[in-house]
Formats: C-alpha cells, structure tokens, sequence
C-alpha cells in the first residue's frame, strides 16, 4: 500500500514539505516534464543529432511541452537571412546569409568614430548638417527646421525676397554628411563629420570613411530572419501563408517614387523563421494538403517566398532558396494517424523518431514526488493561486489515480495533466476568494466536483432517469419534478 505524502514519509526523502511552496522544482523545461521518461530520452537524441519527431497521444499529456524542451536544448542561431534589393530586377530580391561574424562587422563599422557635440564642430559643417542657423548663428537640434531663436529656415541656402511667393525647392540644403579638409601635424587631412542625432556629430578619418562605405555599398537589405530570434517556432496551419510566407501587396504596384520596393514587403513562413530551429505543428493532420509543402521544405531545405494572391502586387515577386533546415516536431492523436500523408511520416521516420507518449505512470512514491513537483508548478506557473497544503495535495494525487483508472481502466496516475492542471487551478481560485493562504482539502473536494464536465455533470444529475428507461422517463420526470417542489 502506498502511503500518502504526511510529514513523516515526506523527512524520509528530501523533502519535509508541509506545503507545495516547499517543494524545489527545476529550472530546465525537460525537468519540469513528469512521467514522460521514454519520449525524454528520444527528445534529448532528437536535440543532439537535430532529427525530426512525431509524439502520438492524446491531449494534455505534455507533447507542446516536450517539443519547446528539444527547442530549450539545441545551440544559438548562427546564421541570419536578409532579402537585398536586386537593382537589375527588384521583383526578384536575392538572399543573403550572414554569420554573427560578419553582422558584427557591420556594426563595428557603423560605430566607427568618434561622437561629439554639435558645438564641438566646424562652423561651416554645424550649419550644413542643420544644427547652426545660417541668419543669426543660434544653434539648435537638427530636426527643427526653423530657428528657434530668429525662425529662419534653416534648411534655406540663400535669402531671397521671393521666398514668401515661391518655394524654391532648389536651395533647400540638409546634408547627412560633410566632408571637409583638417590640419594634422602640418598635414592636411581629410575628415568628414556625420550627422548622429538631433546634437551629436560623428568624426570619421578618410580610413574610417572607406571602411563604413564598404558595407554601405552592399544593396539595400531587409533582415527576415534575424539572428537573435527563438528555436521555437510553433505553426497553426492555419494558411499557406503563415507556413511559408509572403508578398505584401503594395497598392501603388512597385511604382517608383510613390512604391515601396519588393524587397521590403517579403514576408518570411514558420518554415523560415525556425531556420535552425524547432518547428512544431500541432494536430499535424489538421493541416491537410500542407503537409505537401511542408515535405518538400524538409527535403530541400530551402523554399521560395512568393506572393501567394494572385490578384495583388505581390504575385509578381519572388524570392528563391531561402534557407528553411529547421527539426519538425509535430502533434498527433493516435485517432488522427491516418490522416498523415505516408510520404511525410516516412520522411519523419526516416529521419527521426516516432513516439507514442504515456497515459500513465505507475504508482509509485517516486512518480508521487513527481505529481507533487508538478503540483507546485503549475502553483506557480499560473501565479495567482496560493500554494497547496500537502494534505491538499494528496487528494489531487488521489484524483490522478481515481482517473487512471476510470478513464485508461488502469491502476497508476494519470498523465493527462492537463486536466488535472485544471482541478489545481478551480480549488486555487476557490482558495482565493475565501481569503485562505492555501488550497485546503475542503477547496479540492469542491473543485472536484465543479471542475466536471457538462456531460459529467449530466451523467451525475440524469443517470437515474437514463437507467429507468425510457419507458418510464414521464414518470420519472414528474417525480424529479415534484422533489425539486418538495
Ligand atoms: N508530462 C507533463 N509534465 C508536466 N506537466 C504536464 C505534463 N503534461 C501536461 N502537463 C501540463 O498540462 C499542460 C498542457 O500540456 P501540453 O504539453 O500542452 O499537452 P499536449 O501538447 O499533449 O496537449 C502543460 O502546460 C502542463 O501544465
Ligand atoms: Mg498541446
């Protein structure tokens, strides 16, 4: 016989809770998976070797939380995809793959220089780069176009009497950048200064310049997939789009001046963006003819992004071979098997693991130390319930076993936690409203018997008049009727 958690079992191990918020529970996703011994050693091969994995079962029994695990364990990103504007054909943007090394080039070069303040520059230079008036001298922050001490423009080159009749687009004069000449141990040297905020100049030497120009001369680039991002990346299914990306349309049709190029309307899919990482698909049935693309993406490992409506802008843009090498980890009921495209289950198999995951675990004072840790997570997970009393938590862990055994009609606890996730939470909000600093026994047994189901609750209210038949249900009725009264 099983002893219940009392204090005296409790000193026997490592714990000598009196509630749950004296239980440790560990900082790693894998961790925090109770009972799921056999998918959590495949899901630490997965992440080791980067294979594909399918968890069969059924609802609330930890397969998200098993896949954001093998997405918690694999390495950083490394790579980072932009889409550059391709001058020659802007409808065909081209991809880019940059490693960290290279991106922090970049930004190296572009916080080459040395910053100072605008009253620190050349006269000449702070009026160009729009921080000194050119009337009256004051200065002030570049991005008010009008002097604040004498309100002349003071993007205006030359004062001219017409100004007030015609606008003279000519002689208005921002520059971002003023190169100008600097004397150097006798030397005359080229230095330019740099506009860098509304009172901050950059100084750049001739070298410095030539540095930063050479990233600048690279096309215009858009980052869709950007270096830091998350190994998890879940996907509904829900389109085409979300899956594999898009083309936003631009409803000035890539015009020139009024346009915005294609590059910048690229829309990358789940596929891309878990690029190196996890993609997880649950109900991998649900999504139907997808599985289709999502096959070739496995195999390729690239996908092109493409305007997918036909009847906007974007359908004329492409962009080919972006990187998609991502780990699929998908969802499925064992019901919903069938409606798994062969060729994609084979691939998975092929390259991966197929894992049936548990109901239920046997009942044992181990696998009870793991209901309890999971009792104290899911405590804290939702934040707002107060802790359990351990006497509490012993009739949750009774429950667990009660539905062992009336829903898989076997002895042990069950492992569709997330229904027993939700007991916790009704008695923790039971709790709550009464003011108690913990979830007390009486809060459980009353969760209990809220927390059923509507069909449940009918079974429990009609099943009398169900095994009465129908051929006395009028009778029945009127009885259940007149006791209401009486
Ligand atoms: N094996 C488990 N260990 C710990 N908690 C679990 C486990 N299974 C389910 N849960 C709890 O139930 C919730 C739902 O689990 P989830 O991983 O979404 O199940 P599934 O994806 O199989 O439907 C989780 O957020 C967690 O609170
Ligand atoms: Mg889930």
């Amino acid at each position: 016989m099983l002893a219940n958690f009392n204090n005296a079992s409790l000193r026997n191990g490592h714990m000598a809770a009196r509630d749950t918020s004296q239980i440790p529970i560990p900082k790693s996703p894998i961790e925090q998976i109770i009972g799921q011994d056999e998918a959590i050693r495949i899901a630490k091969i997965v992440s080791k070797q980067k294979r594909h994995l399918l968890l069969v079962g059924p609802p609330g029994t930890g397969k998200s939380m098993i896949a954001q695990a093998v997405a918690s364990l694999i390495p950083k990103p490394t790579q980072e995809i932009s889409v550059l504007h391709n001058f020659e054909r802007p409808e065909r943007p081209i991809i880019e793959v940059r490693v960290a090394s290279e991106i922090k080039n970049e930004r190296l070069a572009k916080a080459l220089g040395r910053v100072v303040s605008a009253s620190e520059i050349p006269l000449h230079v702070a009026e160009k780069l729009g921080f000194r008036c050119r009337r009256c001298g004051a200065f002030s922050f570049a991005d008010s176009a009008a002097c604040p001490k004498c309100g002349a423009d003071k993007y205006r080159k030359e004062e001219s009497p017409f100004d007030d009749l015609i606008a003279n687009f000519d002689t208005v004069v921002q520059e971002d950048r003023v190169q100008t000449t600097h004397m150097v141990n006798g030397r005359e040297q080229v230095v330019v200064f740099e506009r860098a905020g509304r009172d901050k100049a950059r100084v750049l030497s001739q070298q410095e310049l030539q540095k930063l120009q050479r990233f600048e001369r690279t096309q215009p680039r858009k980052v869709i997939v950007p270096i830091t991002r998350s190994t998890f990346v879940q996907a509904t299914g829900a389109s085409e789009t979300e899956l594999l990306g898009d083309v936003r349309h631009d409803p000035y049709g890539g015009h020139e001046e009024l346009g915005t190029q294609p590059y910048t309307r690229i829309v990358p899919g789940a596929v891309h963006e878990a690029h190196e990482g996890v993609l997880f698909i649950d109900e991998l049935s649900s999504i139907g003819y997808l599985q289709r693309f999502l096959l070739t993406a496995m195999q390729e490992k690239k996908y092109p992004i493409a305007g997918r409506n036909a009847s906007s802008t974007g359908a004329s843009v492409k962009v080919d071979s972006v990187p998609c090498d991502f780990m699929l980890i998908g969802a499925v009921n064992i019901n919903d098997l069938a409606g798994l495209l062969p060729p994609l289950r084979s691939r998975i198999l092929g390259n991966g693991y197929e894992v049936l995951v548990s109901t239920h675990m046997p009942d044992t004072d181990g696998n009870r130390k793991q209901m309890l840790q999971f009792i104290s997570q899911e405590i804290r997970k939702d934040g707002r319930i107060p802790h359990a009393s351990i006497e509490s938590a012993n009739l949750i862990i009774e429950e667990a076993a009660r539905r062992a055994r009336s829903i898989d009609n076997v002895s042990g606890l069950t492992l569709r936690l997330r229904g027993i996730s939700g007991i916790i939470k009704l008695a923790g909000d039971m709790a709550s409203s009464e003011g108690s600093k913990l979830i007390e026994p009486k809060h459980v047994k009353e969760a209990l018997v809220r927390g059923k189901s509507v069909e449940e609750q009918l079974g429990d209210k009609y099943e009398n008049w169900w095994k009465a038949g129908m051929s006395d249900f009028g009778a029945s009725k009127k009885k259940g009727r007149d006791s209401e009264v009486g």
